[in-house]
């Protein structure tokens, strides 16, 4: 598939060339569209503070930047490692999204300075609180240690039917009286204080909407029936562990689901991430259009045959269900496209196409990601660009980034 990004590309391709960044592969981050996704997030959220998914940047500085909007408030993280390695680098208020069962690692989070103040942590069963209280039995809390902060998911999946269900297997808490029972097995545990809820809308959030023809309508029916349905179950739990904890946080929703998230009274902030930096996936939604912010530059290496392109590397696949909306898109030249039998291959990747007869050994084939975090782990750092393309506001270099991975941190 190839996108109306080509234009962006090529002046970006042209001023990294003027300045002589002729590395390859190379991953280049728009700041100017980063910006403007930002602030479109913020107009979608309403005012309803956003946490930043940062599984969908991976890269430090960029969660710094987003965090300094107005907009924002703290992270939701994505490994317990990763969210005291964030605090320890100056993050304050990190929510960790998945359960964790890194008891060395939780011992860790209570002896560190500030750790335990500045890190929330997500459960849904007693497993998970009975191993950390088994995990600190011996650093108890005390004046200098405040007890765990946990927060419960709520599974908010939709069921529509029996033997019918839209959404991500997450949470065993699915119902009101489900989240209060565990409320007060927490309340129990002197080691734990609960401070928070999560319901991830994942059958609204993470799933497209333009497909074409009665299954893109069946999507569509489905999400406008299940959002109703998310906001009073999210509701009523909410209310029901209310009369157990003060609740300081109720996180929900994410990039594709921001405006019916925001509007839920129960909810006091959305999650997002993918959002700022547009991946491939994220062309698919109806209501929003992020500009992509992320490029990926690979080496054309050699011409196999008419109208073949071969590139150095690219198999940059993401994660999910296998399918050809998982390839990166060929973004830049246009009309490209991947060869059946091989696809986004592991070292080598041919592109077909009248176009490929224009490319020589050294050019470049830009791709983007189909989801936004995952290039992160592909790479040291990104390029940083900034310009209009114009003669008064060209497109410059503005420095780079390193990657979690860059900065030797590679966490999933
Ligand atoms: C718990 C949770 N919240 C929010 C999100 C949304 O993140 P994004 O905005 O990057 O789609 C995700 C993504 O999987 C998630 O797991």
């Amino acid at each position: 598939m190839t996108t109306a990004a080509g234009p962006r590309i090529a002046a970006i391709a042209r001023a990294l060339d003027d300045e002589g960044y002729r590395e390859r592969p190379i991953a280049v981050l728009d700041l100017d569209a980063f910006d403007a996704n930002l602030e479109d997030l913020a107009r979608r959220a309403g005012g309803t503070p956003i946490r930043i998914a940062s599984k969908s940047l991976r890269v430090r500085g960029l969660l710094e930047r987003a965090l300094a909007h107005p907009a924002t408030r703290g992270v939701l993280a994505f490994t317990l490692p990763e969210a005291l390695w964030l605090v320890q680098r100056g993050v304050d208020d990190v929510l960790l999204a998945y359960p964790t069962a890194e008891i060395g690692v939780i011992r860790s989070l209570c002896m560190l300075p500030g750790t335990l103040e500045a890190v929330t942590l997500m459960v849904d069963g007693t497993a998970q609180l009975d191993m950390m209280v088994a995990a600190t039995r011996d650093l108890r809390p005390g004046r200098d240690r405040p007890p765990l902060r946990v927060a419960i998911e709520l599974d908010v999946s939709y069921a529509p039917a029996p033997g019918l269900r839209f959404g991500a297997h997450r949470s065993p808490v699915r119902t009101a009286e489900q989240a209060a029972a565990l409320a007060r097995e927490i309340a129990a545990r002197p080691a734990l204080r609960l401070v928070g809820m999560m319901a991830y809308e994942g059958q609204i959030a993470g799933v497209t909407d333009t497909a074409r023809g009665p299954y893109g309508a069946a999507v569509r029916t489905m999400k406008r029936l299940s959002r109703p349905d998310v906001a009073r179950r999210r509701a009523e739990a909410v209310a029901a562990v209310r009369e157990v904890a003060d609740l300081e946080l109720v996180n929900g929703g994410g990039t594709g689901s921001l405006e019916s998230t925001a509007a839920e009274p129960a909810v006091t902030e959305v999650a997002a991430g993918s959002g700022l930096i547009g991946p491939g996936l994220f062309d698919g939604y109806r209501d929003f259009t992020p500009r992509p912010a992320l490029h990926l530059g690979l080496s054309v290496v050699r011409r196999p045959a008419r109208e073949v392109a071969t590139l150095l590397g690219g198999g940059w696949v993401a994660s999910g269900p296998p399918g050809p909306d998982r390839l990166p898109t060929i973004a830049h030249p246009a009309g490209l496209r991947f060869a059946p039998q091989e696809a986004a291959g592991e070292v080598q990747t041919p592109v077909l196409g009248p176009e490929a007869e224009r490319l020589r050994v050294g050019d470049t084939v830009w791709l983007r990601h189909a989801k936004a975090g995952e290039p992160a782990e592909h790479t040291n750092g990104y390029v940083l660009v900034a310009g209009a393309g114009t003669d008064a506001d060209p497109i410059r270099v503005q420095g780079w980034l390193p990657t979690y991975r860059g900065e030797g941190a590679v966490f999933l």
